[in-house]
C-alpha cells in the first residue's frame, strides 16, 4: 500500500524523486562509504519531541532524513532513538530562552518543525512565552504548529520574523497518549461543561504527523495549512463512544457550572501538576473554527476516530470486557 507521504510526492508533480549525487557519498578514512538517503530534506530539527513529536520522528526517521531533537528532559527524548539507524536521531538539551542553544540545535537542519507547546502556564513560562516569544527565535524552512482554534497573535509574530513560515493548524488529537480519550476515560466530568454540546473536529495524530512529513518532499509553503479531522462531533457524543467502546458505564456526573469550574481549576493550578486550568474551562465552551481542511496540499486522506477507538481505549476495559466486540453509539444527525 502507498505511504501518505509517497502520494504526496506523487502529487506534486513538479517536485521529482531525489536522485543521488556525489555529495551523498561520504567516506572516511578507513571505514566503509555511507550513502545519504531519503527525500532531499537531509536534515530536520524538531523542537520538541511530545505527543506529536514522537509519531513525526518516527515518520522522518523512515524516510531517512536526520533528526535533530532539541530537548530539557532526559527521559522525553529516550524513546526516540531507536526509531532511527545509529546516529540518525540526535538529541540536544536546550532552554527555549537561550539564542546560543537554539541556533546550536537548528544550525545543520534543510526544516525545522516547531512543536513547542504548553495548554497550561508555568511558574518559569507563561503562554506567550512559549507560544510567542519562543517560537519568535526559532528560524529556518519553518513548519510552525498551532492550533485550529489558536488566535492569530502568535503567528503573525512568526511570521514577521519569519514570511516563508508554514503555519499548520490542526484540530485536537487523538493517539495513544492524548488528552482527548484518556481524559475523557479518566474525568468525564470535565467534558460535561456545556452540557456537552461544545463541537470539536478531533484528527488522529498519525495523520497530523504524516501531513507534516509529507511538508518534506513539497515546494515551501508559505500560507497556512488546517488539518480538522474528517467529522464534527460534540464532546457529549464521544463521552458516548468512550464508556460504549470501555464498556463502562456513562458518566453520571453532575455538569458543573463554569464559574465553579473555573475556581476549582485555579484552585487546581496551585497544585503541583494542574489537573484543569482556567484556559482549558474556557476552552471546553468553544467550538473548533468551521474552516475548511487542507488535506489535499499535504497528501493524507484524514481518518474517523471511531476506527482508532479501541487502540487507544482497550486499556480502559475491564479484563472480562478485554474481548468483547467494539460498539460505537449512533452519530447524532
Ligand atoms: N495535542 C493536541 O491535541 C494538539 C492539537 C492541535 C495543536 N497542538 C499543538 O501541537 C504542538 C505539539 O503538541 P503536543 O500535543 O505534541 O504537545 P506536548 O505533548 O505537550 O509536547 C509539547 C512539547 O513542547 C515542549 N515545551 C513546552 N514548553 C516548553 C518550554 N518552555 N521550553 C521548551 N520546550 C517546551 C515540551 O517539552 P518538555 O517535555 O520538556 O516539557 C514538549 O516536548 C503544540 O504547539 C500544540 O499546541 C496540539
Amino acid at each position: 500500500m502507498m505511504e501518505g507521504w509517497q502520494y504526496g510526492l506523487l502529487l506534486n508533480l513538479e517536485n521529482k524523486l531525489p536522485t543521488r549525487a556525489l555529495h551523498d557519498l561520504v567516506t572516511l578514512p578507513g571505514q566503509k562509504p555511507v550513502i545519504s538517503y531519503g527525500p532531499p530534506g537531509y536534515s530536520a530539527s524538531l523542537a520538541a519531541p511530545g505527543f506529536l513529536g514522537r509519531y513525526l520522528v518516527s515518520k522522518l526517521a523512515r524516510m531517512g532524513t536526520q533528526v535533530v531533537v532539541p530537548y530539557r528532559d532526559e527521559d522525553e527524548k529516550r524513546h526516540l532513538k531507536p526509531m532511527g539507524d545509529l546516529g540518525q536521531i540526535v538529541s540536544m538539551e536546550w532552554d527555549i530562552r537561550n539564542e546560543g542553544q537554539i541556533a546550536e540545535c537548528l544550525r545543520h537542519s534543510d526544516i525545522v518543525y516547531n512543536l513547542v507547546g504548553r495548554d497550561y502556564e508555568t511558574k518559569n513560562f507563561k503562554f506567550a512565552d512559549v507560544h510567542v516569544t519562543g517560537a519568535e527565535r526559532i528560524a529556518k524552512r519553518l513548519v510552525h504548529v498551532s492550533h485550529l482554534n489558536a488566535s492569530a497573535n502568535g503567528e503573525e509574530r512568526v511570521r514577521s520574523v519569519f514570511p516563508n513560515v508554514t503555519v499548520v493548524r490542526p484540530a485536537t488529537m487523538f493517539g495513544y497518549e492524548d488528552k482527548l480519550l484518556n481524559n475523557m476515560a479518566t474525568w468525564p466530568i470535565w467534558w460535561k461543561l456545556n452540557f456537552g454540546e461544545t463541537k470539536i473536529r478531533p484528527v488522529h495524530v498519525i495523520d497530523v504527523a504524516q501531513a507534516l512529513a509529507n511538508l518534506m518532499s513539497t515546494p515551501q509553503l508559505t500560507r497556512t495549512v488546517s488539518l480538522p479531522g474528517p467529522s464534527t462531533l460534540t464532546y457529549e457524543y464521544l463521552l458516548e463512544l468512550v464508556a460504549s467502546v470501555t464498556y463502562r458505564a456513562p458518566s453520571r456526573a453532575p455538569v458543573v457550572p463554569k464559574p465553579i469550574a473555573l475556581a476549582v481549576a485555579r484552585a487546581a493550578q496551585m497544585a503541583w501538576w494542574p489537573l484543569i486550568n482556567p484556559d482549558e474551562v474556557e476552552r471546553r465552551f468553544i467550538d473548533d473554527a468551521n474552516v475548511p481542511g487542507d488535506w489535499n496540499v499535504v497528501g493524507v486522506c484524514p481518518d474517523e476516530v471511531e476506527n482508532h477507538a479501541i487502540t487507544y481505549l482497550r486499556r480502559y476495559r475491564l479484563a472480562k470486557d478485554y474481548p468483547r466486540p467494539v460498539l460505537f453509539p449512533a452519530r447524532p444527525t
